[in-house]
């Protein structure tokens, strides 16, 4: 073949290949021209190797040609990639389209447990009047949680509380506390007076579970220890305490009743949410018992090291599960431990 001749051919297949390349409508049509344009069988393959046959002196001129081609065409060939790519994507896109107007389903939040509302709310109080808030160990030993409280190995206020021991090997001492009055006698055992603790945490009693009674519960002790602290105080603080939970309008009452940690010792009643005191379902007498107290016996004070003479000082435990029963008129004190999610979303607090 004349170099003039080769150069029509060449001319001709890069007008036949672009035309083909371009035709294609999908990325198999583009493979399918690609082999047939560019490939070693096609035409333009032909030729090329057909400038073996010319003369030396045409070579430089068709050679440059025939590069100058190739490039063209694999330029359109990768423009046209390029195109139905995209067209290709747009398409998977329209395909997987998510209507974005539509509402989202969002997770559910969780909220506060009653129990963790209520505590909260309690010893916040204390703490607005500038108590110091500290932590017990919930298991104890004897000594913390009986002997130190004027509770000797054989004293008949043992039995008015089932204990649960723990079976640890070799410490026969050791029980689940039975109330959070333990903790007076750890925090008089850290520190010198004046002493303004509130102590919040959960308690154990072999006791059977009913509407106003759980085996585990949580309460949470106060303890005062200064010079010249009376039964005002105890009293006062008491009605200050039971005004902010459950609103101006409450009274409180004071019973005797026997702690051996205290003297005098006293069980203090509110009055009903409901009745207002003068008697009802709820409360049958119009009063509801909330905690126990008194005046720190002496005893409790030396046991930890303080002057008896000098510092007096008064102690309540008050149980979070009653305050809770009472601030959101809950029949059944089971239901806090149930785990009921209709009944606990009702109070939707998130943390
Ligand atoms: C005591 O536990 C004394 N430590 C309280 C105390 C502290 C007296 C400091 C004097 C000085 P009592 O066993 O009464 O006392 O319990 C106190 C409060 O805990 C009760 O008034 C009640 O509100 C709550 N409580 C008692 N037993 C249960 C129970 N099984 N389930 C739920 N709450 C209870």
């Amino acid at each position: 073949m004349e170099a003039a001749e080769l150069l029509r051919a060449l001319d001709d297949e890069h007008a036949r290949g672009r035309a083909a390349l371009t035709a294609a409508t999908t990325l198999e049509e583009l493979d399918a021209a690609q082999v047939s344009v560019l490939g070693r069988k096609s035409a333009f393959g032909q030729l090329q190797r057909a400038l073996g046959t010319l003369p030396d002196g045409d070579k430089r001129e068709v050679g440059a040609r025939v590069n100058a081609i190739r490039a063209d065409l694999v330029a359109t060939l990768d423009a046209r990639r390029d195109e139905l790519g995209s067209v290709a994507q747009q398409a998977q896109l329209a395909a997987d389209a998510i209507d974005i107007t539509l509402p989202g389903r969002p997770p559910r939040p969780g909220s506060l447990h009653p129990l963790t509302l209520v505590e909260r709310e309690v010893v916040g109080v204390f703490t607005s009047l500038g108590f110091r808030v500290v932590d017990g160990p919930e298991i104890e030993d004897d000594w913390h949680n009986f002997q130190a409280l004027n509770i000797p190995p054989d004293h008949p206020a043992r039995t008015m509380k089932d204990s649960l021991y723990v079976a640890i090997p070799g410490h026969p001492e050791l029980l689940l506390r039975t109330e959070t009055s333990a903790a007076q006698i750890r925090t008089m055992q850290s520190q010198p007076p004046p002493v303004y603790i509130v102590s919040p945490g959960r308690v154990y009693r072999r006791e059977t579970a009913d509407a106003t009674h759980l085996p585990v519960f949580t309460q949470v002790e106060c303890l005062v220890v200064d010079e010249g602290i009376t039964f005002a105080h105890l009293k006062g603080t008491l009605e200050v305490i039971a005004k902010a939970l459950f609103g101006e309008r409450r009274r409180i009452r004071l019973g005797p009743a026997y702690f051996p940690f205290v003297e005098p010792g006293a069980e203090v009643g509110v009055s009903c949410f409901r009745c207002d005191g003068v008697g009802c379902s709820v409360c049958g007498n119009g009063w509801i018992e909330l905690l126990g107290a008194g005046m720190v016996h002496p005893t409790v004070l030396e046991n930890c090291g303080y002057d008896a003479e000098r510092y007096t000082g008064f102690a309540f435990g008050l149980g979070v599960e009653r305050v809770a029963l009472l601030r959101y008129a809950i029949p059944d004190m089971r239901m806090l431990i149930d785990g009921d999610v209709r009944f606990l979303e009702q109070f939707g607090v998130t943390p």
